[in-house]
């Protein structure tokens, strides 16, 4: 194996002794992972976004644009799940891609990741932030100013250009994001907790707003349940289905960042599958509940707004009691979506700081609280700086595009073990692999494709600004191509010295 050049594959042992390190602490049982799972998952996506994909894309047959991203999502979860068990540490797809297809693919796929849960961060923490502007009102409340509740820029919707707006700075969304770093600094058994009782409160108001929406649905309301195309790509029709597909995606984002606290996991190679699954799974069937009783509460066409199921629910006095337990339920929600976001990021910049692709800094360990504090530091600060001062209006769409692509690789990846190392130990193995990898890229491509040019121009760019990084500094300091000898976890726990 050449491992000198750009594709340097790392060994997968190399991973297991990292794993073998103590410099992390097992503490997340299967409920724990189940609930970091549904913490990642649910949020703006069903708050926020099904509401624009039905009403501008599919109409009641939103329904089937979340089987189809849901069904490309259990594809890749499944790869996901295979490659937990064989590479059981950190860096998730990053770690996958490196032990696979080498290391600039890997670095390429880390640098996407960053979008995924960064981005993902800032992008949901200015969602909080309006919710929570949204419940002070609610209670005649007015202690934040508008200029102090969003960012001072804006972006177009199409091309680069950036606007001044009339806003100084997004508060909310900056003591939001620090509340969750301080949390996540702390400790992940604590992170695990306070997500796990958030997770109980969200999912209750959803199964509240599909258990009392339903007897107030119109069934009349669903048809025609696929709207005829208006002669438009993508609006309504099959076409449409497909287009709202590649945008409620982003509402199952977040599964995947399971697999990213495998070090801390009890039991990994079951545990983690069945978090990252069952949280899916249960997921998925929350999502085709809630939309079918929306657009069977109002026409589609009405759910055009920021908060639709509040718009939903208002369209009958007997349900409005229910809006204000939404807002509550969404903020609980984005919340614990923050918080499932920032471990992820941190942990797959610890691994690849421990390869020397990051600087050494990412990959101290907290010797008491034993989190990567100082990545949960960095984390925190670039996610607030984004949502607090910069135009994140459209990087929903990037987020998305960044997941779909790492979710591609390791779709890819996991084939290709199967070929170059069919000895290894694989405690999860995907089942009929040709079938499940092929069709989770062809989901995730599909949707991928279906995401506007612009999407695509802005990853190009991203792109480009990756690589240059990766050849300014990752080429040059990476410890499996200088042969340099893995860093210690006694080393790494006291973040010193970790080259
Ligand atoms: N799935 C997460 C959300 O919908 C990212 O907010």
């Amino acid at each position: 194996m050449n491992n000198t050049g750009i594709f340097a594959v790392k060994p997968i042992a190399d991973y297991h002794e990292e794993a073998a390190g103590k410099h992390l602490v097992r503490a997340l049982g299967v409920p724990a992972l189940v609930a970091f799972g549904i913490g990642g998952i649910i949020g703006t996506g069903i708050f926020v976004l099904t509401g624009l994909a039905a009403a501008q894309h599919a109409g009641p047959a939103i329904v089937i644009s979340f089987i189809i991203a849901g069904i490309g999502c259990m594809f890749a979860g499944l790869c996901y799940s295979e490659f937990a068990g064989m590479v059981p540490v950190a860096g998730s797809a990053y770690a996958y891609s490196y032990a696979t297809l080498g290391e600039i693919v890997a670095w390429f796929v880390g640098w996407n990741l960053v979008l995924e849960y960064m981005m993902a961060c800032s992008t949901v923490a200015v969602g909080w932030s309006r919710y929570f502007v949204k419940l002070l009102d609610l209670y005649g409340i007015n202690i934040f100013p508008a200029w102090l509740t969003s960012a001072p820029f804006e972006a177009s919707e199409v091309g680069f250009e950036i606007h001044r707006t009339t806003a100084f700075i997004n508060l909310p969304a900056i003591l939001i994001i620090a509340a969750a770093t301080a949390l996540c600094y702390k400790g992940i058994k604590e992170s695990a907790t306070v997500n796990t009782i958030i997770v109980a409160i969200k999912v209750s108001i959803v199964v509240a707003v599909i258990v009392f929406g339903a007897i107030y649905v119109n069934t009349s309301l669903w048809a025609p349940y696929i709207p005829k195309n208006n002669g438009t790509f993508g609006e309504f029709g099959w076409s449409g289905i497909l287009q709202a597909s590649a945008i409620i995606f982003f509402a199952y984002i977040g599964f995947d960042g399971v697999s990213t606290v495998v070090q801390e996991a009890k039991d990994p190679a079951r545990s983690v599958p069945i978090g990252m699954l069952g949280s899916l799974a249960i997921c998925t069937v929350l999502y085709i509940l809630m939309s079918s009783v929306m657009t069977g509460l109002v026409p589609y066409q009405q759910l055009n707004d920021a908060a639709p199921v509040a718009v939903a629910l208002e369209a009958h006095p007997q349900l409005s009691w229910l809006t204000s337990w939404v807002i509550w339920g969404a903020l609980f929600g984005l919340t614990s979506v923050i918080i499932t976001m920032i471990i992820p990021q941190a942990r797959i910049w610890l691994t690849m700081s421990r390869d020397g692709l990051m600087p050494k800094y990412f990959g101290a360990v907290h010797p008491k609280f034993r989190t990567p504090h100082i990545a949960t530091l960095i984390t925190g600060v670039l996610a607030a700086t984004f949502a607090g001062l910069l135009p994140i209006g459209i990087l929903g769409e990037l987020v998305s595009i960044g997941t779909l692509v790492a979710f591609i690789v390791v779709c890819i990846g996991v084939l290709v073990l199967r070929y170059t190392r069919p000895d290894l130990p694989r405690p999860f193995r995907v089942p009929a692999v040709w079938f499940t990898s092929i069709m989770g890229v062809l989901f995730c491509a599909g949707m991928a494709a279906s995401l506007p040019t612009a999407t695509w121009m802005r990853l190009v760019l991203w792109s480009a600004v990756g690589f240059a990084l990766y050849f300014f500094y990752g080429y040059s300091h990476s410890r499996l191509r200088r042969g340099a000898p893995e860093p210690p976890a006694a080393a790494a726990a006291s973040g010193a010295g970790t080259r």
